[in-house]
């Protein structure tokens, strides 16, 4: 069987309104001229206030889904700013990005606080995309693995297997992520091995063996297809590439067929 394949747009903070439609519908347009496989999926993460409005977008498009790129640890509830996992799925989103390096550096967010994000996202049936990956320094004292091992463990690891269906994982090195650095496919390849190691001790062979496993950091239109064409890199979450059509077009056809 092949393993499901995703290629995610991560928007970040970009693009307006007019813009993020036009984006959204150029993709589509791509997407209906070149089909997904059945295996095949491709999710659009705007900034949240877009989703719905964009769900008119991509609702004919085949294969195709938005997702949120942060969500709250509750519901509802006296949280001012704050948008909840029930929120973005009323107006469309069908996944939310948990864990992003950015959002842990910048809003301080923990292993113990993104567990509960997890909780959150799968308790409302929706596709969960965990991000995982080390720092430049932990690569180079071989430190990766240990902490690679640690974030899963301390916040997706207490799910069932029946959960972990729900769950995608993007491997980001944080060393990667913005910086015209990319991961070599051989060191991609690596810690993919490794992380479904881990997901096989953890849950089985059959669990590690249907996981996606993303890899993002960026991977552009030009190495795309030597970090997707590796056995255990089952697409990508893409940053910079995803605001171009043409770029976040060939990464999608770089998706294994
Ligand atoms: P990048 O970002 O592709 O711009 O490196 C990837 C990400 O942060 O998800």
């Amino acid at each position: 069987m092949q393993r499901t394949q995703i290629v995610a747009g991560n928007w970040k903070m970009n693009k307006t309104a007019p813009e993020a439609t036009a984006l959204a519908t150029q993709i589509c347009q791509y997407i209906d001229q070149h089909p997904l496989a059945t295996h095949q999926r491709v999710v659009l993460c705007p900034p949240n206030l877009y989703i719905a409005s964009l769900q008119a977008v991509v609702a004919d498009t085949p294969n195709t889904y938005l997702g949120a790129q942060n969500c709250h640890t509750h519901t509802l509830g006296a949280y001012t700013g704050e948008v909840s996992a029930a929120m973005v799925q009323s107006i469309g989103a069908s996944y939310v990005i948990v864990g992003h390096s950015e959002r842990r550096e910048y809003h301080h967010e923990t292993n113990a606080l993104l567990r509960q994000k997890v909780d959150a996202v799968v308790e409302q049936q929706l596709q969960l995309i965990f991000c995982c990956g080390e720092s430049l320094s932990q690569r180079d004292n071989n430190t990766h693995e240990a902490w690679l091992a640690q974030q899963l463990h301390e916040s997706l690891f207490h799910l069932n297997a029946q959960q972990m269906q729900q769950v995608i994982i993007a491997y980001e090195p944080i060393w990667a992520i913005g910086t015209g650095k990319t991961a070599t496919p051989e060191q991609a390849q690596q810690t993919h091995a490794y992380l479904r190691h881990l997901f096989a001790q953890q849950y089985g062979n059959h669990t590690a063996q249907q996981t996606p496993l993303l890899y993002g950091g960026s991977c552009n239109a030009s190495n795309a297809a030597s970090l997707l064409s590796q056995p255990d890199i089952d697409g990508g979450l893409i940053g910079g590439a995803a605001l171009k059509t043409a770029d976040f077009a060939a990464i999608i056809a770089a998706m294994k067929p």
